[in-house]
């Protein structure tokens, strides 16, 4: 197994800024009220040009600068994302095309909020096992497409952005290098989280279309319980299976869902609130893209010193969750 590293991070937000005084005039909501529930007080959005992959090129670019790498050295580009440019071709082969990285395989990857921490397992695979020697994977959404924003109890949530990473096989004994992975699934909770049609199991027409079938479809409160519990199993699993303890980890980087979510875990699993990187007051939940924007942010603060232990930690739809540990 060849070891795999961490050669940058790049972090794309658009723009426009959607407050919560914003939703005030859209939906019966409140500011206090989000803030109360979710600890959100922004999100960003999109502009009317701009796509997942337009997300993605962006972040992709600041990654792929600090990794020191051409896009030609590149052999595969992942993008996970529930919100693709198309349903074919994959975001990624825009991506892919857009960098110049003419080496490079290129595909999607669906698992919901979970999707880059997915992605983080299947770019170390390729390159521990020695078919592949240097990953940019990107986690990206355009959430506010399928939003909808007639709807209180999602609209609130949700925001659109891009992180990337460039890994790459290190050299024998490297110390800073990915340690760890756990991924999970359990597709007996897949009606949770989903967009009913527009896929083969109901084909977009004007019923759907009418029946507003194309936007997020959220249970909310079961949502939250399987948030908890996932992350609390994450976090025990990653301490059980790397002989850790809560004061070994330098960093935990949860996807960014809801300060509640995260107050509970702690309430359970000790962690010191310093040691939870959070944005999402400003960002919102970015879904797949969320660890990524987090850890690059959390690099570029300075909470991340080299040696230090950091723990990706991620849940969503599919029903799926998952972690990473990296030695950073
Ligand atoms: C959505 C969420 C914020 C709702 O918070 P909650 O405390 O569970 O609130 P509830 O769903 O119990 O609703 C409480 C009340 O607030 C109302 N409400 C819902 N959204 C509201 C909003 N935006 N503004 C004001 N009131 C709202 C509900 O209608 C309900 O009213 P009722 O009691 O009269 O029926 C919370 O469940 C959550 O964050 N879940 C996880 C969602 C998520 O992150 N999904 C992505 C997963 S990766």
């Amino acid at each position: 197994m060849y070891p795999v590293i961490v050669k940058g991070t790049g972090a794309y937000l658009p723009e426009r800024v959607l407050t919560n005084h914003d939703l005030e005039q859209m939906v019966d909501t409140s500011d206090e009220w989000i803030r109360q529930r979710t600890g959100i007080l922004e999100r960003r959005l999109a502009s009317g040009e701009q796509a997942t992959s337009d997300l993605s090129f962006n972040a992709a670019r600041q990654a792929l600068e600090m990794s020191g790498l051409a896009a030609e050295d590149l052999d595969s580009v992942i993008i996970a994302t529930v919100t693709p440019d198309y349903l074919t071709p994959s975001t990624a082969a825009f991506v892919q095309h857009r960098l110049g990285a003419v080496k490079a395989a290129a595909f999607d990857l669906n698992a919901a909020c979970t999707g880059f921490v997915y992605s983080l397992c299947v770019a170390s695979g390729l390159i521990s096992s020695g078919i592949q020697r240097n990953v940019l994977i990107v986690g990206a959404e355009t959430l506010s497409r399928f939003v909808d924003f007639t709807d209180r109890n999602t609209c609130i949530l949700f925001g659109d952005g891009a992180g990337a990473m460039v890994l790459s096989r290190g050299e024998d004994g490297a110390t800073s290098r990915v340690i760890d992975h756990y991924l999970r699934a359990d597709g007996g909770g897949w009606d949770l989280i989903t967009i009913p049609a527009g896929g083969s199991r109901k084909a977009a027409g004007p019923s759907t279309v009418d029946a507003r079938e194309h936007f997020f479809t959220m249970q909310g409160r079961e949502v939250f319980k399987f948030a908890v519990s996932s992350m609390i199993e994450l976090l025990e699993t990653a301490f059980q299976r790397n002989s850790l303890s809560v004061e070994d980890i330098d960093l935990v980087i949860p996807h960014q869902v809801n300060y509640r979510v995260i107050e509970s875990v702690l309430r359970k699993i000790p962690i010191p609130a310093d040691r939870v990187y959070l944005n999402l007051d400003r960002y919102g939940n970015t879904s797949a893209a969320s660890v990524p924007i987090a850890l690059h942010e959390a690099a570029g603060e300075g909470r991340l010193k080299k040696g230090d232990i950091v723990l990706l930690v991620a849940f969503g739809g599919g029903l799926t969750w998952g972690y990473n540990l990296l030695r950073w």
